[in-house]
């Protein structure tokens, strides 16, 4: 049997950073070195400091000082790390490809194929790769060709082996797993790499969580997983609007049909949508895979949970506008949140983005709170959507470090994330301070909508409607 030494892990982002440092800090005779090819970010993830690590997770600094320098290293020496290792993780972004063939629905793999032609060009031993990005059923194939057509005569075995982790859980997601997925060749040579990172989770994960299966099975396993994870979060959203209008409190709903055992109460929260770099882009790939094979009602199935998605986020914007009487032109609206989710920075195709560009077409004056999100990021999110000038954009958003002073002199209040410290505010203070009426859109019905009609607060909470 094959015993790993050492691990080399290509990209150092929001995947790659935290799984390779439980990874170092569980096996401590195994040298974890993460690459990548951005300076900026490597430079930060060797910070001294370990509140600058490029990813924001709770608990992942702890685990960073426990192993860093010791068997785990963050470095920009892509070659030199892959020539060291036995086993390598391909952990680059997949972002949904913006041109040509399957624009806007296939998942880009230049930055995979990259990878997989560096590492012919410089691997000189045997190598076991591991698909570590959510790539489209597949991938392995083309990654096999590309190694082994390129290289230097040495032998790669393929694995998948994707990410379950969920931002803002990473550790205890990573620590504390469900299951692990192993996907390989069942060949003699595929059962010895299988086997030897079944060996590496073994550290710290009882056996039978470790599951391995052909490389197809597991590569479709995370787009399934992800796409009935957006199938519920749509769903729940669907029945909200309904709820709205007919009186009912999707609160209510959730907890009555989540205590059913068959159908279980996570991830029924009603929401402004769900954002996240994996499911808008899992499910287009699922989409896009099943229109390839000309399964048009499949494709069609699952395209409805991005299209209820897409709704549940214009919706929430255009209710704001005809709150306000039809019109935000110059108003000043607070946005509370821009991450995707709470305890993360990560702002990728957050549901904040597209509700802040509605509002800014409607000549909205916006002012961003969010606890770890910088502003030179909700600027770059807003060049990314590009659907106005960057400078009249820029123009209209502000972003500031203080939650009272955001919400001064505001027409309107939106909660976009569900940040814990919201809850804490003192709101009458808050209200005190705003223009008159005092409106309050809740998109993450997590305040407490009698109190704050109490205090005056015209209250809007997603899914619940007036009785
Ligand atoms: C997801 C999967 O959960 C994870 O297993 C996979 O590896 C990557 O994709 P992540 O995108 O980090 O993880 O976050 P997740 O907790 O799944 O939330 C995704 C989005 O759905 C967020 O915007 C969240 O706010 C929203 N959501 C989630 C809801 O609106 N309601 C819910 O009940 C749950
Ligand atoms: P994820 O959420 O999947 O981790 P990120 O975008 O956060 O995605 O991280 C991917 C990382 O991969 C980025 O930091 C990027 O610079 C890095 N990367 C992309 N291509 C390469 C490459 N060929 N070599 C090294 N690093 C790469």
């Amino acid at each position: 049997m094959k015993s790993i030494k050492n691990i080399c892990c290509i990209g150092a982002g929001y995947v790659g950073g935290p799984t390779m440092s439980v990874i170092a800090f569980k096996c401590p005779e195994i040298k974890v070195t993460v690459v990548d090819i951005n300076e900026k970010r490597i430079a930060a993830w060797n910070d001294e400091d370990v509140s600058k690590l490029p990813v924001y997770e709770p608990g992942l600094d702890e685990v960073v000082k426990q192993a860093r320098g010791k068997n785990l290293f963050f470095s920009t020496e892509v070659d030199k790390a892959i020539d060291e290792a036995d086993m390598i993780f391909i952990s680059v972004n997949t972002p949904t490809k913006t041109y040509g063939i399957g624009k806007g629905m296939a998942a880009d793999l230049k930055y995979i194929e990259l990878c997989a032609r560096q590492i012919a060009s410089v691997a000189k031993t045997d190598k076991i790769i591991v698909e570590k990005s959510t790539l489209p059923v597949r991938t392995a194939e083309a990654l096999k060709t590309i190694l082994n057509n390129t290289g230097n005569g040495v032998k790669f075995e393929i694995l998948s082996n994707p990410e379950f982790l969920a931002e803002g859980t990473a550790i205890d997601d990573l620590l504390n797993a469900d299951r692990i997925l192993i996907g390989g060749d069942s060949t003699p040579s595929g059962e010895i790499a299988k086997q030897a990172l079944v060996d590496v989770y073994a550290h710290w994960l009882p056996k039978e969580r470790i599951l391995t299966t052909n490389v197809w099975s597991s590569e479709l396993s995370k787009l399934t997983a992800n796409a009935f994870l957006a199938q519920r979060v749509s769903s729940i959203n669907a029945l909200s609007e309904l709820c709205e209008v007919t009186g009912a409190d999707v609160n209510e709903v959730s907890r009555a049909i989540g205590t059913d055992s068959r159908i279980g109460p996570k991830f029924l929260k009603a929401s402004v949508g769900f954002g996240g770099s994996c499911f808008q882009k899992d499910i287009l790939n699922l989409v896009y895979i099943a229109k390839t094979y000309g399964l048009n009602e499949v494709a069609d199935y699952w395209e409805q949970v991005i299209i209820m998605n897409d709704h549940q986020k214009l919706r929430f914007a255009q209710n704001i506008v005809k709150s306000l009487f039809n019109t935000v032109s110059g108003k000043k609206i607070t946005m509370l949140g821009w991450a995707f989710k709470k305890d993360t920075n990560d702002t990728r195709e957050s549901a904040a983005i597209y509700v802040a560009d509605y509002l800014l077409n409607e000549m909205a004056e916006l002012t961003v709170y969010d606890p770890k999100v910088s502003e030179e990021q909700v600027l770059a999110d807003l060049d990314y959507l590009n659907s106005r000038s960057e400078n009249e954009n820029r123009k209209l958003i502000k972003v500031v470090n203080d939650p009272y002073e955001a919400c001064k002199d505001a027409h309107a209040i939106a909660v976009l994330t569900e940040w814990d410290e919201f809850k804490t505010y003192d709101w009458s203070k808050i209200h005190d301070n705003m223009l008159k009426p005092a409106f309050l859109f809740d998109g993450r019905a997590i305040l407490d909508m009698d109190k704050l009609e109490e205090i005056g607060f015209q209250v809007y909470t997603i899914g619940i409607g007036a009785e």
